[in-house]
């Protein structure tokens, strides 16, 4: 399907998923509706995602700064998170999904951090899409976490400090082994980073658009890849709708 020396073709995809509350106040729903909307957006974006031959797709699905939100709402986004693992485990198994969690593991409540390991730990061997989901992540916990690690091994006598270097800092982060993202998209017209991927967002091309997150489907999916695609190269290659249609 998809040909991996197509350059038009992002490898890594990260998300950051903004403007549920919104996209529900617009149409005077509670939030819970646009979180639910959301998941359905989640689907529909994966499942694109494999299609297109993407490797990687990160999802910022809850922020170390969410726990500050009512708690019935993250009790909410919890909730959906961990019917998601449970209903679509076996779908994204089968799909050959791959599935990684980013983020601080440590103190998360007991109810949801078996989830998150068995869902990693049923699809380790997958090989198609990786997808990455961001939860409890920060992107500076992430670098004080890796820095910590690395201060004791220099502490121990394992490494010098000579050996620090941008391959090494890598390595200690929480997205080791994955490359860098090519692209990071944001819905809702919000124009920053918010703490996501801070160090691995280097070279990575930002791509904002004005739709809310649970209106984000495929087709929209496609156009943001499209903008990627004719913003960094134009090498001739195929562009994502047209390995869809098959040309
Ligand atoms: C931003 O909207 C969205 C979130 C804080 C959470 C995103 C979570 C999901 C889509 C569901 C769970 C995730 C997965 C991977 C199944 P917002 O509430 O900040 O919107 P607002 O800025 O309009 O208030």
């Amino acid at each position: 399907m998809a040909d991996p020396s197509n350059t038009n073709v992002p490898r890594h995809v990260a998300i950051i998923m903004d403007g549920n509350g919104r996209w529900a106040r617009a149409r005077g729903l509670p939030r819970t509706m646009g979180h639910k909307k959301g998941v359905e957006a989640v689907r529909e974006v994966v499942r694109a995602a494999g299609d297109i031959g993407i490797s990687y797709l990160t999802l910022f699905a809850f922020s170390s700064e969410n726990w500050r939100r009512p708690e019935a709402e993250v009790t909410d986004l919890m909730g959906l998170l961990k019917a998601f693992i449970r209903r679509d485990l076996a779908d994204l198994h089968r799909e050959n999904v791959r599935i990684r969690i980013i983020g601080e593991r440590e103190n998360l409540r007991s109810d949801i951090l078996p989830l998150l390991l068995e869902a990693e730990e049923t699809t380790k061997a997958n090989t198609a899409l990786t997808l990455v989901i961001a939860f409890n992540y920060g992107s500076r916990d992430e670098i004080s976490r890796a820095m910590r690690a690395i201060g004791r091994r220099i502490a121990a006598g394992e490494i010098a400090p000579e050996a620090v270097t941008p391959e090494l800092i890598d390595a200690h982060l929480d997205t080791a082994g994955i490359p860098d993202p090519d692209l990071i998209i944001r819905t809702s017209g919000e124009e920053r980073l918010s703490n996501f991927l801070l160090w691995q967002a280097a070279y990575s091309e930002l791509v904002f658009v004005p739709e809310y997150w649970p209106d984000f489907d495929r087709d929209l999916f496609l156009k943001t890849l499209e903008k990627f695609a004719g913003r960094e190269r134009r090498f001739g290659g195929l562009t994502p709708a047209s390995i869809l249609a098959g040309e």
